[in-house]
């Protein structure tokens, strides 16, 4: 493409080559005003480095640079050549895929709630053409747009419920939304209540919810594309809609991000949004744990012995170690589903951010295939994650003198030993674990939520109903 721009505009590409005003830097964008000379009136000349070393990383920084710069200029519509370029490990479908998510990731805003919205909506890039030079790539390009599409869906559901802040997005409207899923997929929804979930003997979540004046929700989706007899993938997310730490509270600082405490149940519904809208042929139930960690005169302390669902009891050290309470019963709760394997996704721990920063998800899992597959699919959808040990060694750190266990493992290992606890409650099917309070959102100028790990979870999916694998 770019040697026919190069042709149809007199050789104005390598004029600028020759200026020095591109040097093909990854990530470099030049704006090019070209008046009557091409059909279109600009240009963006987009760097990618080093074209033999191009790998699905830099590709994807410098897809998202391109968007940010065409997001600027005035453009409504653009055709995107991008795909043209050599990616290592990822053919056309793949490299389709990134610029679909990239440009609808870039569009993001989440200004729904300031009274005076921006002014430049009306000139917002709202088209983008992909054009493919082989007749016989398009159906796999349609493939990976509409695969795209429904990824960045997702992502895009995901991100504006966690953005929410936790006085409109309560359990209550976590169930709702749920509620309105099922209403323009085919998917059953249920929603647990309080007096519900004391006849299942839920005591462990009943406890975090009970310093709450938001009434906690189980909110369970079914969605059944796959053979009636064949077992569920289910999800869990925690979805703690703020967690003040409840008694043991939490320090001021900073302490409004725990309206993402959610973002797992945020990435669980996304997940199933994707997923009805692909139509992918297999079962898979999500289950979103809603309820808030507040400090009153009602809530549970320090002390408590709680008795889970499972029956067995936990002695409290810690309130604000409240996510592995509320996922215990969640996870108990999901047994009656015989499932396939069963993820649970939680901002369940700091120590996550000090094992692994902010850029993989920490995955802990005690069944080495489906942290394979989990990795795999982090690496192909660029929505990476990394595993933790889950070794019985660390299991020690639960010990309580008065109940089975603790919630509280002590300063080491503290994302392992969370995960240490919820296993105990996870020994009827294979399980994996995974912590994204590191990567659900981001902190400071740029604050938001990310939409991690939708991409990541569709792709698992997406490879499990036998999709994506064969391109
Ligand atoms: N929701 C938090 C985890 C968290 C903290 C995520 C900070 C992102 C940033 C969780 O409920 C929590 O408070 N965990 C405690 C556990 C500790 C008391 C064992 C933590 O990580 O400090
Ligand atoms: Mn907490
Ligand atoms: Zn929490």
């Amino acid at each position: 493409s770019a040697i026919a721009v190069d042709q149809a505009a007199g050789g104005l590409l390598k004029r600028l080559a020759k200026r020095g005003d591109i040097e093909g830097t990854s990530g470099h964008t030049l704006l090019v005003h070209c008046e009557d000379d091409l059909r279109a009136p600009r240009l963006l000349v987009v760097g990618l480095g080093d074209a033999d070393q191009l790998d699905a990383d830099e590709f994807l920084a410098v897809v998202r640079s391109a968007a940010t710069a065409l997001q600027q200029t005035g453009a409504t519509n653009a055709a995107v050549t991008l795909a043209e370029a050599k990616v290592k490990q990822r053919d056309l479908g793949d490299r389709t895929r990134i610029i679909v998510e990239a440009f609808a990731a870039s569009r993001y805003r989440f200004d729904r709630l300031k009274s005076k919205k921006s002014k430049s909506k009306n000139r917002t890039l709202s088209k983008i053409v992909l054009p493919v030079k082989e007749k016989s790539s398009v159906a796999a390009v349609r493939r990976s747009v509409r695969e795209g599409e429904a990824v960045s869906s997702g992502v895009q559901l995901a991100r504006d419920l966690a953005n929410l802040p936790g006085n409109i997005c309560t359990p209550s409207y976590l169930a709702e939304q749920a509620r309105k899923l099922l209403r323009s997929h085919q998917l059953k929804v249920s929603i647990l209540s309080e007096p519900q979930m004391r006849s299942l003997k839920m005591g462990s979540l009943l406890s975090v919810t009970r310093g709450s004046r938001e009434p906690a929700k189980l909110i369970i989706m079914e969605y059944r594309g796959g053979a009636k007899s064949s077992p569920p993938v289910v999800l869990v997310g925690k979805g703690l809609t703020f967690d003040a730490g409840g008694i043991s509270l939490k320090p001021a600082g900073k302490m409004d991000e725990m309206k993402y405490d959610m973002g797992g149940a945020a990435g669980v519904l996304g997940t199933m949004q994707t997923v009805a809208e692909l139509n992918l042929p297999i079962n898979i139930i999500g289950v979103l744990a809603g309820c808030e960690n507040m400090p009153d005169g009602k809530a549970y302390r320090p002390g408590d012995i709680l008795t889970t669902m499972s029956g067995q009891t936990v002695e409290v050290l810690n309130t604000d170690a409240e996510g592995r309470l509320v996922l215990c019963d969640a996870l108990t709760y999901v047994e009656r589903f015989d499932p396939e394997l069963v993820i649970d996704v939680a901002t369940l721990t700091g120590a996550v951010i000090v094992a692994l920063g902010n850029h993989a998800t920490g995955l802990m899992s005690t069944h080495n295939p489906l942290a394979h597959e989990l990795m795999n699919a982090g690496e192909q959808s660029s929505d990476r994650a990394w595993r933790l040990p889950v070794w019985d060694e660390y299991q020690d750190q639960l010990e309580s003198p008065f109940a089975d266990f603790t919630n509280l493992g002590g300063r080491a290992a503290g994302s392992i030993t969370a995960a240490c606890f919820l296993s105990r409650f996870t020994k009827k099917y294979n399980w994996a674990h995974m912590d994204i309070a590191g990567t659900a959102w981001r902190s400071g100028k740029n604050k938001g939520a990310t939409g991690r790990p939708v991409p990541m979870l569709a792709q698992f999916l997406m490879n499990r109903a036998g999709l994506g694998a064969e391109d």
